[in-house]
Parts: structure tokens; C-alpha cells; sequence
């Protein structure tokens, strides 16, 4: 049984979070408008998905997790990245949000959610995303895979500046960052993460 089978059975938050209530807001340079078609990769319990439609945004989930998927229908999508299996959406997205997705995989499996990314995105297309880094505090807890991976509990790939070669790689431009606590907080967590909007060249 995989990890996040495991955890939606008990998981189902659907409280926004302040990375897309950030995205909605008029002023953010993250910002997502009402005229944008958005997919919500590894969209957990959907509880971002769900709050993108009613603020009246186009959007849908895709997910691994059979579960999660199945509890926002016909909001989400099934799809590992890791096996790309053929999806079919329901709109060209103007916008790839992955709030912490990219750093719950291994970097086999970013290469292609990127790769799937830009070829889905059209020029000026916006990826946005979030996820913990190697100075979050978690860094370095759990057994060592790489001088990045760590289990504690789950997996994590804690990035560095290397993520945003990768994006620049990719053909993004870079077009805002946000980095720091304060931006991801549950219960007693608030770890330090990383911010990113990229636009498809
Ligand atoms: C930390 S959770 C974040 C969920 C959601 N974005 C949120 O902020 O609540 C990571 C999510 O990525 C999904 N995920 C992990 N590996 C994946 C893959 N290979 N393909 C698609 N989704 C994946 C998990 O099922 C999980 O829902």
C-alpha cells in the first residue's frame, strides 16, 4: 500500500491553502484569474482544486491516489507521473499549480511531471508550485537515500537551486519566488519552502 493510500484514509482536509488563497489574490504574482484553466497536480483531498471553482477558475485535480480521486469526481483525474498513464483533460490549462508535489517524488518522476508540463502548457502557460527545501527543518531527519532524499515517515526530496535550473532548462522563465516559513503552516509545522512562478517561453 502506498503512502498517500494510506494517509487520504484518514486525511480529508478541504480548508484552502494559503498558497492558493495567495494565488487568487488581485495583487499576488502568483496570481491566477478568473479566465484561467487550472490543473491542480497531486491534488491531494482537493481542497485547492475545489476552492479554485468557487472563485468561479476552471480547474481540476489529478492525483495517484485512487482514493482522493475518487472522493472529488468529477473534479479529479487519476495520473502517476511516475507512469504517466494517458489522462485526458477536460480544457488546455492556462496554469499547472503542484503544491508539495515536486518534492514528494523522486527526480526521475520530476523530469517527467516537467516534461508533461511544458508539453500541456501553451507559450506563456505559468507553473506554479511550492515545496519544502534543504533548509526546512525536517531536512536531514529519517533515513538518508541521497544528500536530498530522506524517509521520515515518507519520502521527501527536499530542492535546492537546482530546481529552478531545471525549470530555466525546461524553458521557463522565472518569474517570481517566494522563499522563507510562514507560507505553509499546519497544525505545529511551518516549514521553509520554496515559491516558485515559471512561464512557459
Ligand atoms: C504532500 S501531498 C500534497 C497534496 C495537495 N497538493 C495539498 O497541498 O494538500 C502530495 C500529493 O502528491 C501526490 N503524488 C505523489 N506522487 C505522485 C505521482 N507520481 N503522480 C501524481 N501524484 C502524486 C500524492 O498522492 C499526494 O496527494
Amino acid at each position: 500500500m502506498n503512502y498517500w493510500d494510506e494517509f487520504y484514509k484518514t486525511f480529508n482536509d478541504t480548508t484552502p491553502t494559503l498558497f492558493a488563497r495567495e494565488c487568487v489574490s488581485p495583487y499576488s504574482a502568483f496570481k491566477i484569474s478568473a479566465h484561467d484553466r487550472v490543473v491542480d497536480l497531486g491534488c491531494g483531498t482537493g481542497r485547492d482544486t475545489l476552492f479554485f471553482i468557487s472563485q468561479g477558475i476552471q480547474a481540476i485535480g489529478v492525483d495517484a491516489c485512487e482514493l482522493a480521486v475518487e472522493r472529488i469526481k468529477p473534479n479529479a483525474l487519476h495520473c502517476d507521473f511516475g507512469n504517466l498513464d494517458t489522462m485526458t483533460l477536460p480544457f488546455t490549462p492556462t496554469v499547472v499549480y503542484a503544491r508539495l508535489v515536486v518534492h514528494a517524488v523522486p527526480l526521475d518522476v520530476e523530469y517527467k511531471m516537467i516534461r508533461w508540463i511544458t508539453d500541456i502548457l501553451p507559450t506563456g502557460g505559468r507553473f506554479l508550485s511550492e515545496n519544502r527545501t534543504v533548509l526546512d527543518s525536517l531536512y536531514g531527519k529519517g533515513t538518508k537515500i541521497s544528500d536530498n532524499e530522506y524517509v521520515d515517515g515518507h519520502y521527501r526530496r527536499f530542492l535546492d537551486e537546482s530546481f529552478l535550473d531545471r525549470l530555466r532548462e525546461a524553458g521557463f522563465m522565472l518569474k517570481a519566488m517566494q522563499f522563507g516559513n510562514g507560507f505553509a503552516v499546519r497544525d505545529n509545522e511551518n516549514p521553509i519552502v520554496l515559491r516558485v512562478a515559471a512561464v512557459k517561453q
